[in-house]
């Protein structure tokens, strides 16, 4: 028995040094000196680029608004997933209800580094994994447009969220598996220009991966099958595969891509559906030049076959 006691001792104590050490580890991580420095006056019109490839209206406009009114950022959306519902809030220039308080500096945070300026952690549903690939010069560009757009009066409900989901601070533990700067995919070096842009696109302001990469049990994306489709993190759909493995896009050239991103149309002359349509239309308004690109990017990451379940054939 003495031994028994004592292993379960040991086990208390282990158990007590793992909660004081996943709470300080759990702690929010603000940007340093040398990442504020880079962020720079921001320009306004360069922001409007930024902000169109990096979706913001898709969780944040009003639900259901269309034409100028979806630039009123006021939130609402419900993001119903395994974890719970999500409401983005309003982030539109009031400075009551939305950011328009907020210092770029606060607001460099929560995009880069997903913390609150009251020092809390935000949850990924906001997609900052991405976002904290972003050059912060961008950052302060977007930050500037932002303010150009209507403040608007008026919360957004609460996230709706069981436990152990409601405790922020549990994020900490799991920021430090899946937050970092680095790119997804690295390529030689000589890679072309184009290729590199639609990195940067791609995996950070455009969020794709977001959607089209498969997750873990705890909710991280898989690397190890970045694009290669997912189950719908809401409702019960597919998100495609758009690597060129066994079930993607093989068949597509760069320019089809392209005329995707631009037009809605498949080479197949269907129409985009479901969550891409948003993502096509704020496509729609980045240059050429940026699709092309994206288009680029997508060729040249390594394929892998479908990383959903095939779906079942509907009983006849
Ligand atoms: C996929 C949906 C989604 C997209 C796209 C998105 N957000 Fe959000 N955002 C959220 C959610 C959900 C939250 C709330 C997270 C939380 O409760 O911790 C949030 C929170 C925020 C916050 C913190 C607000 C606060 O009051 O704490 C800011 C700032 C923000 N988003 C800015 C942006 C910007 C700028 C963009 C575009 C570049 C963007 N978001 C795109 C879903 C999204
Ligand atoms: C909010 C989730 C979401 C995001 C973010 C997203 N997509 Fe999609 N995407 C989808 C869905 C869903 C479809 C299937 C559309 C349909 O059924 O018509 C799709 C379809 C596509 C297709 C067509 C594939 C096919 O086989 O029909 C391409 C190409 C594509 N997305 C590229 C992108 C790129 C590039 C980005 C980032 C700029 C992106 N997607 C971001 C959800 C998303």
């Amino acid at each position: 028995m003495p031994l028994l006691k004592k292993l379960v001792g040991a086990a208390l104590v282990l158990g007590g040094v793992a909660a004081i050490a996943g709470w300080f580890l759990s702690a929010p991580v603000r940007l340093g000196a040398a990442t504020l420095a880079q962020l720079g006056p921001g320009d306004a019109d360069r922001g409007k680029r930024i902000f169109y490839a990096g979706g913001c209206t898709s969780c944040h406009a009003k639900p259901g608004s269309q034409g100028d009114a979806r630039l009123q950022l006021v939130g609402g959306l419900e993001l119903k997933t395994p974890f719970g519902t999500f409401v983005p809030p309003n982030i539109s220039q009031d400075t009551k209800d939305g950011i328009g308080a907020w210092s770029v500096e606060d607001f460099a945070n929560a995009m880069l580094k997903g913390v609150s300026p009251s020092g809390e952690h935000l949850y990924p549903a906001f997609p900052y994994i991405s976002y904290a690939r972003m050059k912060p010069a961008d950052i302060a560009d977007l930050y500037a447009f932002l303010k150009t757009l209507p403040a608007v009066a008026g919360k957004a409900p609460a996230n709706s969220l069981g436990f152990p989901f409601n405790v922020r601070r549990g994020l900490g533990l799991w920021k430090l598996l899946y937050l970092s700067d680095k790119p997804v995919v690295s390529f030689p070096e000589g890679t072309p220009q184009p290729v590199q842009a639609g990195r940067y696109l791609v995996e950070g302001p455009g969020h794709c991966g977001e959607c089209h990469t498969p997750r873990d049990l705890t909710g991280g994306t898989r690397k190890s099958q970045w694009l290669a489709g997912a189950a719908a993190a809401e409702g019960s759909g597919i998100v495609p595969n758009i690597t060129s493995g066994e079930g993607g896009i093989a068949d597509w050239s760069e320019a089809d891509i392209a005329n995707y991103l631009e037009t809605g149309f498949t080479p197949d002359f269907d129409t985009v559906g479901g969550a891409m349509v948003d993502v096509q239309r704020n496509m729609a308004v980045l240059t050429r030049e940026d699709r092309a690109a994206i288009a680029a990017y997508l060729k040249a990451v390594p394929p892998h076959p479908n990383g959903y379940p095939a779906r079942k054939k509907p009983a006849s």
